[in-house]
């Protein structure tokens, strides 16, 4: 198979096919997610709560997220690794986001990046554009930003929903090639998908985006605790773990494990 390039998520937008894209933050999901035919893989700043066990994206550092992206890009033969940028990395200015996003790319080796914002980050996104980085952007409820945002709240309702739309457009023009929607309202989020020319990935964004992604660990239920309305679960792992560690635990205490066939004569 070949690699998953940015052209070919535009084609799709424009033969109206919808994709996914999962989070990863390792070999093994990375592998197993690019075999089972997801096209990107992100290695999102979520790695902040998933992996390392942070409350918020806020503390989590490019020194902490770039081993994750090494083992993605290791683990996937041909989906699109895209590496976020996590906060306080990019913000300062496009010079200090072209730093960061190259360290992705050459020490990662990721295949795109993503960072949040809309219009204040169109020249972070252009620079990196004309650097020859692939960005992907992210707009709506950006979880870098929940301080100032007031916490998990729909954006793009109402009046906002020309702020938001203004945003998408800065991004598409600025060389985007995709564009997050987190937590926008179904009606926005098909307004702005029929806008641009670029797809538009959803999460909490209703059906109409192009694309629709999802956290790995929410939807395959390794985070057992409670999630968004927009998670959907589609396995128990967090069970079935937590059944083969017990299952292991007792063998062990119980002199089942291990029997003649584990051990050497
Ligand atoms: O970090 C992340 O997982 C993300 C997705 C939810 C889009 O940014
Ligand atoms: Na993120």
């Amino acid at each position: 198979r070949r690699r998953v390039r940015t052209r070919h998520l535009l084609e799709l937008k424009q033969r109206g096919e919808a994709w996914p894209m999962l989070t990863s933050y390792d070999m093994y999901t990375a592998r197993i997610f690019d075999e089972a035919g997801i096209p990107v893989l992100l290695v999102g700043d979520s790695a902040a709560n998933n992996v390392y066990g942070y409350d918020t994206t806020v503390p989590v550092t490019v020194e902490e997220l770039i081993p994750l992206v090494r083992a993605v890009t290791r683990g996937a033969r041909s989906a699109l690794v895209v590496a976020d940028l996590p906060f306080g990395s990019y913000e300062a200015s496009p010079e200090q986001a072209l730093a960061t996003a190259v360290r992705f790319m050459k020490e990662g080796g990721a295949h795109a990046v993503k960072l949040e914002g809309g219009r204040p980050f169109a020249r972070h996104v252009e620079a990196l554009v004309n650097a020859g980085i692939p960005v992907m952007g992210h707009i709506g409820f950006t979880p870098q930003s929940e301080h100032t945002l007031g916490g998990y709240r729909v954006q793009g309702r109402g009046e906002q929903a020309e702020e938001l739309a203004a945003d998408a457009r800065a991004l598409q023009d600025a060389g985007a090639f995709a564009v997050v929607l987190e937590m926008v309202s179904s009606d926005s989020a098909k307004r702005v998908t029929a806008e641009l020319t670029i797809p538009t990935v959803g999460i909490g964004a209703g059906p109409e985006c192009d694309a629709q992604v999802l956290v790995w660990t929410d939807m395959a239920g390794m985070n057992t605790g409670r999630t968004a309305r927009f998670v959907k679960r589609y396995a128990d792992l967090g069970g079935t773990l937590a059944r083969a560690a017990q299952e292991f635990a007792d063998e062990v205490r119980g002199g089942a494990f291990p029997a003649p066939e584990h051990s050497f004569e």
